[in-house]
C-alpha cells in the first residue's frame, strides 16, 4: 500500500467548512484522511503500491503479464493510468488497462485478473486500486469533502498448480438507474469541459448521501452471503470480512445483517476515510502487516459504490511467499526510467528521419 504522508484531521476540515469533529466521527467513524502532495498523483501512488506488492511477492516486473488499475480519479481520461504504471515499473511484457467501477472496482479488477489466470491466458497480474479523490472533491461542500481520502493498494496474483488459493468465488452487480446518486458529471461526452461546466461545479463529486447510505446497507450483507454460497462454503468458514471502508455505520449494519461480530471485520476507515477502490487493498495490507491475516484464511471482500455497483468475493489468503528468492526492484525502476527516456528520444529521431508532422498520407 502507499498513502501520502500529509494527514488532514476532522479539526482541519472544520476550518474549511461548517462541520465538527464530533459530527464527522459520529456519522462516519472517520477521524482523519491522507491527502496527496502536489507531486503525488494516482499513477505515482499506484506505482509505489505496486513496487511494494512485487517485492512482497518476489516477482520481477518483466514477469508481470497484466496490470489493472482500478480508479475513479485517473491520471488522465486517457492514456490509462495502468500504462503509466507499466512504464514506471519496467513491466515490459505486460498489457495494461484501467477499470472503472468506482468503489467496487478493486473487487471487479481482482475477479478479472483471476479469471484471466484461470484460463491460462496470463500467469501473473498486478491489480491496483488507486485514488487521489482530493483532486475531485469540492472542498466547499461539507456533504462530500469530509468523506474521502487518497491512497493506493496492490495485490499480486499468480498462477499456481499446487495451491488452492486466491479468488474462490465472486459476485459483480450493477444498477445504472442509480447513476446520478454518486457521480462526477463533467469532463465526459455528456458534459465536455467548458468554462460553464467549471462554474457549475460539474468536475466535482456529486452525491446524494442518504440514498447511497440506504443502498449500501441493503447490499453489503446480501452480496457477502452470495459470494460465500457460490464458493460452496458456510459463513462460519470465513475468518475475516474486509469491507469497503466508506462509513463505520455501514460496516456495522453489514455485521448486524450477517450476524457476525465486529471483531471479524477489518476496519481502518477512521485513519484513511473513504479511499474508494483503494480501501479494500489498503485494509488488507494493514491487516496482513498486523498478522491478522494468516495463510489459508478465507476472507470475504465486499463493497459498493457509484454506478451503482456492488460486488463481493471469497478470497483465500496465500501470502507471504517465504520460499521464493527475493528480488531487487531498484535496478528495474532505474532501467525503466532510462528506457522510457530512450524510447521518447528514439520516437523523436524516427520523426526527424521520416519527416516530423507528416501524416500517413504525406
Ligand atoms: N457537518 C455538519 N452537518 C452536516 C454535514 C457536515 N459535514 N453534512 C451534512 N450535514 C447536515 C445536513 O445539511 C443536514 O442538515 P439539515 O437537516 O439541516 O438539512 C443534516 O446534517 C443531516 O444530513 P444527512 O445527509 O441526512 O446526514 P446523514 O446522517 O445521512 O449523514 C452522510 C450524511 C454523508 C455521512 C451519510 O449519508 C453517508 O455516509 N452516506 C453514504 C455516503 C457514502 O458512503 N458515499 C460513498 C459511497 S462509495
Amino acid at each position: 500500500m502507499a498513502v501520502p504522508e500529509k494527514v488532514l484531521t476532522n479539526a482541519d476540515i472544520a476550518q474549511l467548512v461548517d462541520t465538527s469533529d464530533e459530527w464527522i466521527r459520529s456519522r462516519t467513524g472517520i477521524e482523519q484522511r491522507h491527502i496527496a502532495a502536489k507531486n503525488q498523483t494516482t499513477a505515482s501512488l499506484a506505482t509505489d503500491a505496486a513496487v511494494k506488492a512485487l517485492r512482497m511477492a518476489k516477482l520481477r516486473p518483466d514477469e508481470v503479464d497484466l496490470i489493472i488499475v482500478s480508479t475513479s480519479s485517473p491520471e488522465h481520461i486517457f492514456p490509462a493510468t495502468a500504462s503509466l504504471v507499466q512504464d514506471r515499473l519496467g513491466a515490459e511484457n505486460a498489457g495494461a488497462f484501467d477499470l472503472s467501477a468506482a468503489c467496487s472496482g478493486f473487487i471487479y479488477a481482482l475477479n478479472m485478473a483471476s479469471q484471466a489466470i484461470r484460463t491460462g491466458a496470463v500467469k501473473s497480474a498486478v491489480v491496483i486500486g488507486a485514488e487521489t479523490l482530493s483532486r475531485i472533491v469540492d472542498w466547499n461542500d461539507r456533504n462530500t469533502c469530509i468523506l474521502f481520502g487518497d491512497g493506493a493498494g496492490a495485490f499480486v496474483l499468480q498462477a499456481d498448480e499446487t495451491e488452492v488459493g486466491g479468488v474462490l468465488s465472486s459476485v459483480m452487480r450493477s444498477d445504472g438507474s442509480g447513476g446520478s446518486l454518486l457521480s462526477l458529471p463533467g469532463g465526459g461526452s455528456a458534459h465536455p469541459a467548458t468554462s460553464q461546466t467549471v462554474l457549475d461545479g460539474l468536475h466535482f463529486i456529486h452525491m446524494n448521501g442518504r440514498e447511497v447510505y440506504r443502498f449500501a446497507t441493503r447490499v453489503m450483507a446480501a452480496a457477502s452471503e452470495e459470494a460465500v454460497e457460490k464458493a460452496g462454503m458456510e459463513m462460519d468458514q470465513i475468518q475475516w470480512i474486509i469491507p469497503h471502508q466508506a462509513n463505520l455505520r455501514i460496516i456495522e449494519a453489514a455485521a448486524r445483517g450477517l450476524k457476525m461480530p465486529m471483531e471479524q471485520f477489518i476496519v481502518n476507515v477512521n485513519k484513511y476515510g473513504n479511499t474508494s477502490t483503494a480501501s479494500i487493498p489498503i485494509a488488507a495490507v494493514e491487516a496482513a502487516e498486523k498478522g491478522q491475516l494468516q495463510r489459508g484464511d478465507n476472507i470475504v471482500i465486499v463493497g459498493f459504490g457509484a454506478g451503482l455497483t456492488w460486488g463481493s468475493a471469497v478470497v483465500r489468503w496465500t501470502g507471504p511467499f517465504e520460499d521464493a528468492p527475493s528480488v531487487r526492484l531498484t535496478p528495474f525502476r532505474r532501467a525503466a526510467r532510462v528506457r522510457s527516456v530512450l524510447r521518447r528520444i528514439w520516437r523523436f529521431i524516427e520523426g526527424v528521419i521520416w519527416g516530423r508532422g507528416k501524416g500517413p498520407s504525406a
